[in-house]
């Protein structure tokens, strides 16, 4: 492409403010209006029509207190029509309207009828409303520790397209821990989306209404539009801009990476070879930094990290995609500038200890749960990706109970990995061991034969996790303590187009005693 890159300044979301209402304590009550508007994605591109959270992409950042209870009303202003290619054959949709919305806190500890479930989804004014949908003003307890969340939509059969639409933001809780590290803040902490887009000629985002003619095996297109098994863009867009700069102080700063793309992973890498210091992962901080030289990111993976830049004044630093090669545009991401000066001493640390730690351990679990990821058709002929062999709207058969300890185990018999996101709780990671994928598909599911060792988690997943990476031909296996809240939830795939597609089941967590 001839867009020329890092000429485009980045930006910081700006911050959600809270808005004086009667029924709510003050600055605990807010409105965030979904709706359409134009948007800058490049210095040289002419104004792209985009929904946002209050008409911005990246949405307003909320910023939320440990324990702090705060409540969102998010207002669908959203036109009545769709801009991107809609297909009505997913999740027996049906004739339900075509612009529908709600939103899911990703990674919050959260009562399910605040949860932002996909059925929840309602039109303007409320008009049309889903059969799961309980309330207008979703109610955040925050009662987690300081972690880097995200809000974005999560209508059924459509969060693919509202998300690439726009609607998306951050949701960072902050605590008295966090308060007490000193870690860069302030100009020196960032929060970065990354994600991938293609646009049309005239500057418009493009989205497939159909399977790419050049794809490694056919897919079968039986009406247009039609959802594509996969997507992939052709630009890399961070907060909003594409191939954006940003200029900084040789001095310590604070990223927030999330990789909110669709479908695409990344090898994030700083190209001179400087480190990540790794403070954090989904759920919030780890016990003490880890020094890595790259990140895997899958979608809805984040990562909290220290970038030291004081060794590289005047130098130009690329954020690179490491599973690219140098030939592929897509490799990079953004640059970063070493060229403002210092404007005072850099007195925040890489402190040696972080958050206590608090192992969830294997022979506390009462329960482990096999759940197969495989391959399917649907009654179009077309591929879909599924969980324990179920679609989504099969009878629930994952029912923890509260106050439990579970085992989840993927078994992904699929030839691609996928990003597992479980809603409602923070899990660790136990270990990923291959098997035979042969041998157990043709037994059914019944044998199920390792064919090498247990392997731990890589050094930028011993944290607290909601998403996981499942390897093709591995069993990955998570570990998770369901308390405080009983109800609806779900757990899906977040390559969105698997998630819009049946690669999502339901979860009831069950209270026993009530
Ligand atoms: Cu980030 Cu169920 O979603
Ligand atoms: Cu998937």
């Amino acid at each position: 492409s001839t867009v020329p890159k890092f000429v485009t300044a980045l930006k910081k979301p700006s911050v959600a403010k809270p808005k004086p209402h009667p029924d709510y304590p003050s600055n605990s009550y807010f409105e965030i209006v979904m709706k359409e508007s134009l948007h800058r994605f490049h210095r040289d591109f002419p104004l792209t029509k985009i929904w946002g959270y209050d008409g911005l992409y990246p949405g307003p950042t909320i910023e939320a207190r440990k324990d702090k209870t705060i409540y969102v009303k998010y207002v669908n202003r959203l036109p009545k029509k769709h801009f991107l290619p809609v297909d009505r054959s997913l999740h027996g949709v049906g004739d339900s309207p075509e612009v529908r919305s709600v939103v899911h806190v990703h990674g919050a500890h959260v009562d399910w009828e605040s949860d932002g479930h996909p059925e929840a989804w309602y039109t303007q004014n409320y008009e049309y409303t889903g059969p799961k949908f309980r309330r207008k003003v979703h109610k955040y307890t925050n009662h987690q520790p300081a972690a880097t969340l995200w809000y974005h939509d999560h209508t059924m059969a459509m969060t693919r397209l509202n998300v690439y639409a726009g609607l998306t933001g951050f949701y960072l809780i902050r605590d008295a821990l966090e308060d007490r590290l000193n870690l860069p803040k302030g100009d020196y902490e960032y929060p970065l989306l990354i994600q991938d887009k293609s646009f049309n000629e005239d500057g418009s985002l493009f989205y497939p209404d159909r399977p790419p003619e050049n794809a490694p095996f056919p897919i079968p297109a039986p009406f247009i539009p039609t959802i594509v098994p996969f997507f992939n863009g052709d630009f890399m867009v961070v907060n909003g801009k594409v191939w954006p700069y940003l200029d900084v102080e040789p001095r310590k700063y604070r990223f927030r990476i999330l990789n909110g793309s669709n479908g695409s992973t990344y090898r994030i890498q700083l190209d001179n070879g400087a480190p990540f210091h790794l403070i954090g992962t989904d759920g919030g901080f780890l016990t003490a930094p880890v020094e890595v030289p790259s990140i895997d990111l899958m979608p809805a993976e984040r990562v909290d990290v220290i970038v030291d830049f004081s060794k590289f004044k005047k130098e130009n630093i690329k954020l690179i995609n490491a599973l690219l090669d140098e030939t592929d545009p897509k490799r990079d991401i953004m640059l970063f500038r070493v060229i403002k000066p210092l404007k005072g001493e850099d007195t925040s640390e890489i402190p040696a200890k972080l958050a206590e730690s608090m192992d969830l351990h294997e022979h506390h679990a009462q329960t482990v749960r096999k759940l197969p990821l495989s391959v399917g058709t649907d009654q179009y002929g077309r591929i879909m990706m599924m969980l324990d062999n179920k679609m989504f709207h099969e009878p629930c058969t994952e029912k923890p109970a509260l106050d439990s300890i579970e085992i989840w185990e993927f078994i992904n018999a699929t030839p691609i990995p996928h990003p597992i996101h479980i809603h409602l709780i923070q899990f660790q990671i136990l270990d990923r061991r291959p098997f035979n994928v042969d041998v157990y598909q043709n037994s059914n599911g019944e044998i199920l034969e390792f064919t090498g060792d247990p392997e731990p988690p890589l050094d930028f997943e011993k944290g607290w996790k909601d998403t996981v990476r499942a390897p093709s031909g591995m069993v990955t296996r998570v570990i998770m303590h369901w308390k405080e809240h009983a109800g609806n939830y779900i757990w899906h795939c977040h390559l969105l187009e698997h998630e819009d597609h049946d690669m999502m089941r339901p979860i009831k967590v069950v209270d026993a005693v009530s």
